[in-house]
C-alpha cells in the first residue's frame, strides 16, 4: 500500500496512543509530498487508511477522527506549510513497545535533524545502519529489546552528541568499537544481554561523563582498570 502523510502530523503523539499493530513497510513508504491547511483529498484519504490499521485504541483516541471535523483538526494531526520534505524536519521518532519487524532502514539517516530515535522493545532484526553515523544532533537511541545482528558500526562513535545508547537485549556480536570511546557526551551506555567479545576498548574508560556503563551478559573478558572510578568519576551504575 502506498500511503501519504501530511508533513507536520506529530506522528510521535500518533504513535504513543496506539499499539500500531503493523510493520516498518508503513513507514517507508510515506512519501514527502507537501500539503497545507485546507488541502487535499489525498492527506485524507492516508490518514483514513492510517486509521484502519490501528487496531488498538485504548483511549477512544480516534473517535475525533471523523468528518464533523476537518482532518487537520484530528486528534494528534496538524496540518501547515512545508518548506522543506517532512523527513528533513523530523526530530523525534518513538515507536517504542510495538512490533514493528524488518531492518532498521538506513536512509532515515537522511533525516537529519533527528534527535531522538527510539525503537526499543520491537522485533526489528538486520544490522545498525552505519549510515547513521551523519545523525550529528543524535541526543539518544534506544534499539534494546530487538533482535539486531552483526556487529556495533564503529560510524556509531561519529555521533557527537549522543547522551544515551542503549543496545541491551540484540543479539549483537564483534568486538566492542574502540570508536565509541570519541563519544564525549554520553551518558548512558548500555550494550547488555549480547554477545559481545574480547576485550572493553580501554578508550571507554575515557567517557568521563558517563553515569550508567552497563555490559553485562556478553562474551567480554579481560579485566577492569584499577582507576575505573577516577577516570569516570561520574559512574553511579556499572
Ligand atoms: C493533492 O496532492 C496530490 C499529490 O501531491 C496532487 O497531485 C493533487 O493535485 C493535490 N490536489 C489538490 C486538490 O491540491
Ligand atoms: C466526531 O468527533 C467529535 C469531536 O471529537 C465528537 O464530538 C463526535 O462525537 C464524533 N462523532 C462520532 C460519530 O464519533
Ligand atoms: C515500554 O515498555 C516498558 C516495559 O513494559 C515500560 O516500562 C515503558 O514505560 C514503556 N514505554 C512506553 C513509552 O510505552
Ligand atoms: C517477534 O519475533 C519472534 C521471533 O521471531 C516471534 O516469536 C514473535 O512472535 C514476534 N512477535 C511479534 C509480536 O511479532
Ligand atoms: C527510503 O527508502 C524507501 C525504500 O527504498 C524509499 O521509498 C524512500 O523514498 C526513501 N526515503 C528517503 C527519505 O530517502
Ligand atoms: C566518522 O568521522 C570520521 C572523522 O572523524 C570520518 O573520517 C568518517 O568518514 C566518519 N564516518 C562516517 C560513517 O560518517
Ligand atoms: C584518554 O584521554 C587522555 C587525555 O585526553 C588521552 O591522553 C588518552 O590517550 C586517552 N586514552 C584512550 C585509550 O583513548
Amino acid at each position: 500500500m502506498r500511503m501519504r502523510l501530511l508533513c507536520l502530523i506529530h506522528f510521535q503523539a500518533i504513535l504513543l496512543l496506539f499499539n500500531v499493530k503493523s510493520t516498518l513497510a508503513v513507514l517507508s513508504s510515506i512519501t514527502d509530498t507537501p500539503s497545507y491547511f485546507g488541502g487535499n483529498e489525498t492527506d485524507y484519504q492516508a490518514l483514513l487508511a492510517f486509521k484502519t490499521m490501528i487496531t488498538h485504541d485504548p483511549r477512544n483516541v480516534l473517535s475525533s477522527w471523523n468528518d464533523s471535523l476537518h482532518f487537520c483538526q484530528w486528534e494528534g494531526v496538524t496540518c501547515g506549510h512545508c518548506t522543506k520534505p517532512y523527513v528533513q524536519r523530523l526530530q523525534v521518532l518513538r515507536l517504542i513497545n510495538n512490533s514493528f519487524q524488518g531492518e532498521i532502514p538506513a536512509n532515515l539517516s537522511h533525516c537529519s535533524n533527528l534527535k531522538y530515535f527510539e525503537v526499543g522493545n520491537n522485533n526489528l532484526s538486520g544490522s545498525i545502519p552505519m549510515e547513521f553515523a551523519s545523525l550529528s544532533k543524535l541526543v539518544e537511541f534506544y534499539a534494546h529489546k530487538n533482535y539486531l545482528t552483526r556487529g556495533i558500526p564503529p560510524s556509531i562513535g561519529n555521533l557527537s552528541s549522543l547522551h544515551y545508547l542503549s543496545l541491551t537485549y540484540n543479539v549483537l556480536e564483534g568486538q566492542i568499537p574502540n570508536a565509541l570511546g570519541q563519544l564525549r557526551s554520553i551518558e548512558f551506555l548500555a550494550l547488555g544481554g549480547n554477545k559481545l567479545s574480547g576485550l572493553i576498548p580501554s578508550s571507554l574508560y575515557n567517557l568521563s561523563s558517563m553515569t550508567t556503563f552497563s555490559l553485562g551478559i556478553n562474551e567480554l573478558s579481560g579485566s577492569l582498570p584499577i582507576d575505573l572510578f577516577v577516570t569516570l568519576p561520574n559512574l553511579q551504575r556499572l
